[in-house]
């Protein structure tokens, strides 16, 4: 960065890493006509062409702005001059927003302070780098230092401004069922604009960017850019008349202000920024690493996460006590080590139209409670765990007819329905204290091991009725009492392992994964479908965080026929549980679910904590590879799709293992070395058949033992 003319707060580099820095790639400024040239003797500094750090509108710098602000009087210019910096051990923890982990040893955060004296507004922009990760964390944070209140109208977490040099940008865009779709594509002159006003982060286009240049899944430079927030966000990326390029990430401008009072600050959410000059894979293993390290729990970090039987698909509403017991009995006898009770257990639930709110057992389901499940569970040495949907209310519940005052709606419209229910008003403390109450007195009673926290629909009508801020403010609110509320719990509960979803994916960003170390990323679990949907989502989530079940078919989204044995693999390559009824399977169902257990367990510490790379893309071709890879050895899958009478063999590159290396095949027992798997390839039979799934194992051999 540099400051120019002591004004201005420009942007020099960010990439790969260098040994120092002398300003030699500092463009020289040359005067244009027409272009703004706020200082008379020197009209070549013009705003126009400057990279900013942090762009602020009505400047002379006609592009996207990072921040904007409406003063008391009504005027809505800013001029933030660059003041002073500070450099601090640690991380900026915040307190009411999920953020970065690290210690005061193994970070360090810049603080750059630019004020407007003016207004008397602050404007800090903070940076944390770490000693054992490239990502960087930037935030920004307004401070209100008048006396009279302002309104936040706009306020970024990040703002890059670089060349445009023939960059693509990714994106991901998806839906129920079909989440993180990758979307590359050529950047064209204008302003390109992704984001939500869901209230939540997905499935729509979740909070990620990145702009490569000449890369592949191997090869060149990615910078990439990820929220840690959950609600409405806005991702921004500009191409102007100069091919300059500006990429921001934050809050959604257009559902968001907020009113800061004489001398109180607002934070805005972390933005993560990662470079690689390995391609993607580089990008995404930095990602992978820190989000290990340094943002989920550190209580979950690389602990073994139970293999789980899922109830939903084998039952939906049409749960019992009787067809628990049998779960529990088969799951003992598979392999299995958790049982979760999915949605249908409480009040009338015989279907999505009825109960939410009204957490209490069905007595006519569970004569006798849940307890003596968990406890016939714990018998047998088996975790149990329970559905909740804790932000939602039912109509015709008996906590409408008490709290009608707690649905989230605006005074004068009916609330809108989505899969027959509202949404509860979690601005309101009250409504915060139910659901802490409700989830706690459940988890304590019953004693569970793991919670699954559901979301299933999204926002209409994001007002509260007791509402005492402005209905912009909303949003931003809602996601600040759910972060409260999550903190409390998992805070309260560390040693149960909450599990994310949003209908699948439809909030599975960097800001949940602080308090949920796993998330439900689809509920489409077809076995084709899901290669796409695992691909995309593993460019910015570890494998620890995804979780993949193994279903019954014919798929019960798609009708489609997909083979055991790619089932498996799938969720084999996943933080992995099954779904189907495993207390009907015929004999030879059972050998094979059991080996397939016995084989994941065996993998698991690889899976989940070695080394992920992506090798063939299933949004290319035919084919999705991937390899799980760690010192000592590597786990590969191939999926091959549509069988092809002219495709004779096929060929897997295996970049990411060691060059100098000898390995074993672990099926042939056949040598191969590091360089020739990494440049030639290897070569394999292609079966015939549809969707077809073929894994390789490879063990590290000494050079001499050959
Ligand atoms: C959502 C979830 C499913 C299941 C159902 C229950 O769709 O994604 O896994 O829990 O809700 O209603």
């Amino acid at each position: 960065m540099e400051i120019v003319e002591d004004t201005y707060l420009v942007h020099r580099y960010w990439g790969k890493k260098l040994t120092s820095y002398h300003f030699s790639n500092r463009p020289p400024l040359k005067k244009r006509t027409f272009a703004a040239a706020p200082i008379a003797e020197k009209p070549e500094v013009s705003p126009e062409f400057l990279p900013f750090e942090f762009p602020y509108p009505h400047q002379g710098d006609f592009r996207n702005s990072a921040v904007q602000i409406q003063q008391a009087n009504g005027d809505e210019l800013v001029r933030f001059c660059f003041q002073s910096y500070e450099i601090k051990n640690g991380v900026n923890q915040l307190s009411d927003l999920p953020h970065a982990r690290g210690a005061d040893e193994e970070a360090q955060t810049l603080i750059i302070y630019l004020s407007d004296q003016i207004a008397e507004i602050e404007l800090a922009l903070y940076y944390t780098i770490f000693a054992d990760s490239s990502v960087i964390v930037r935030s920004s944070k307004i401070k209100n230092i008048g006396t009279r209140p302002i309104k936040i109208a706009k306020l970024f977490s990040a703002s890059i401004d670089v060349r445009y040099d023939q960059q693509l940008s990714t994106t991901f865009y998806g839906t129920h069922q079909k989440e993180f779709q990758l979307n590359r594509s050529e950047i064209q002159h204008g302003l390109y604009k992704i984001g939500s006003s869901r209230g939540a982060s997905g499935p729509l286009y979740p909070p990620y960017i990145a702009l490569s240049k000449g890369a592949d899944e191997f090869r060149g430079e990615v910078h990439a850019m990820t929220l840690i927030y959950s609600g409405n966000h806005e991702i921004i990326l500009e191409r102007d008349q100069y091919d300059h390029l500006r990429m921001q990430a934050g809050l959604a401008s257009e559902t968001f202000s907020w009113q800061l009072n004489a001398e109180e600050t607002f934070y805005s959410p972390q933005a993560l920024l990662s470079y690689s000059d390995r391609g993607f894979n580089g990008s995404s293993q930095s990602f992978h690493r820190f989000f290990t390290d340094h943002l989920i729990s550190p209580a979950w970090k690389n602990k073994e996460r139970p293999l789980l039987i899922n109830s939903w698909e084998m039952t939906y509403y049409d749960v019992n006590h009787k067809r628990i017991i049998d779960l529990i009995d088969a799951a003992a006898d598979l392999g299995f080590e958790t049982v979760a009770l999915d949605d249908g257990w409480y009040g009338k639930r015989n279907s999505s139209k009825t109960s939410l709110g009204d957490w209490t057992v069905d007595t006519d389901k569970f004569p006798d409670g849940l307890k003596p499940l968990v406890d016939y569970a714990k018998e047998k040495n088996i975790g149990f765990g329970i559905w909740f949907e804790p932000e939602m209310i039912s109509p015709k519940t008996e906590l409408l007819q008490k709290h009608p005052d707690w649905v989230m709606r605006s005074k004068n419209y009916e609330p809108l329905l989505g899969r027959n229910q509202y949404v509860l008003d979690l601005t309101n403390p009250e409504v915060q204290h139910f659901i802490i109450e409700t989830v706690a007195k459940t988890i304590m009673e019953l004693g569970v091991s793991y919670v699954k926290w559901d979301m299933n629909r999204h926002m209409t009508d994001p007002f509260s009725q007791q509402q005492t801020f402005e209905s912009t403010e909303y949003p931003h609110r809602y996601m600040l009492g759910l972060y409260r509320v999550l903190n409390e719990l998992t805070s309260a509960f560390p040693e149960v392992l909450f599990e994310n979803c949003s209908s699948g994916g439809g909030r599975l960003d960097p800001g949940m994964l602080f308090y949920f170390p796993q998330t439900w990323i689809s509920d489409n679990t077809d076995g084709l479908d899901r290669q796409q949907i695992q691909y995309g989502a593993s460019c910015l989530f570890p494998i620890s965080s995804m979780t993949g079940h193994v279903s019954d078919v014919p798929n019960h989204q798609t009708n489609r026929v997909v083979p055991f044995k790619t089932r498996a693999a799938l969720a084999s390559s996943t933080n992995m549980g099954y779904e189907m009824n495993i207390a009907q399977l015929t004999e030879d169902e059972k050998k094979a679910v059991r080996s397939h257990l016995k084989e994941y367990k065996q993998e698991r510490k690889l899976i989940m904590e070695g080394t992920f790379h992506r090798l063939q893309s299933p949004f290319e071709g035919n084919t999705c590879g991937w390899m799980f890879l760690n010192k000592e050895q590597a786990v590969i899958y191939l999926f091959r799709n549509r069988y092809q009478v002219f495709d004779l063999s096929l060929l897997i590159k295996l970049p990411g293992l060691d060059h100098h290396a000898l390995y074993q095949e672990e099926t042939t027992r056949q040598v191969y070395s590091g360089s020739e798997l990494i440049n030639c390839g290897l070569a394999l039979e292609n079966p015939k058949g549809d969707c077809i799934v073929q894994k390789i194992k490879l063990k590290k051999i000494e050079a001499e033992s050959v």
